[in-house]
């Protein structure tokens, strides 16, 4: 198995925030696939998914998870929420699932137009309702999102050496 620690979950868990304190403490690097995007077509998701469309997007998703399971090793991997959906997270490393309700993650995005898909809220909130049991079963380990930035890495960090 790949040696990478990778985050998931929904928009809003704090997988960028998470990962950016986890490879600080790790002395590992941090890959922000969302970044990585940004990066590569000089432009941000929103405008992506308006030029592109999804189908595309998921495209590059899949090409990034087979360059980090080609490539990638002692990485921490900060994903976008949607992931999961096309790939197996666990053949990348260990997997860590940020959880977090659906009413905080609209307190912490609602307004956030750099994330197309939480423009209509009914069909985010079907979204996520959807998605819930994907991340649940992916995760070989799960914690609460809502606890401070501090104690999350803290944890994360206490189980991957244990
Ligand atoms: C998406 C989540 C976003 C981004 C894109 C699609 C999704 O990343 O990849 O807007 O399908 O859930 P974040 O989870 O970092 O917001």
């Amino acid at each position: 198995m790949c040696n990478n620690i990778i985050l998931i979950g929904f928009m809003g868990s704090g997988k960028t925030t998470i990962g950016r304190e986890l490879a600080k403490k790790l002395n590992s690097i941090l890959i922000d696939t969302d970044s990585l995007i940004e990066i590569n077509y000089d432009t941000k998701i929103s405008d992506f998914f308006n030029i592109f469309g999804e189908d595309n997007f998921r495209e590059i998703e899949k090409n990034i998870c087979n360059w980090i399971k080609n490539n990638l090793t002692n990485s921490v991997i900060s994903t976008g929420g949607g992931m999961p959906t096309i790939y197996d997270m666990r053949d990348l490393g260990k997997v860590v699932y940020l959880d977090i309700t659906f009413d905080e993650i609209q307190k912490r995005i609602e307004n956030d137009n750099n994330r197309p898909l939480m423009k209509d809220i009914k069909q985010a909130k079907a979204l996520y309702d959807r998605r819930l049991q994907i991340y649940q079963n992916m995760a070989h380990y799960t914690i609460d999102a809502l606890d401070s930035k501090c104690n999350i890495v803290n944890k994360i960090y206490n189980y991957l050496k244990g």
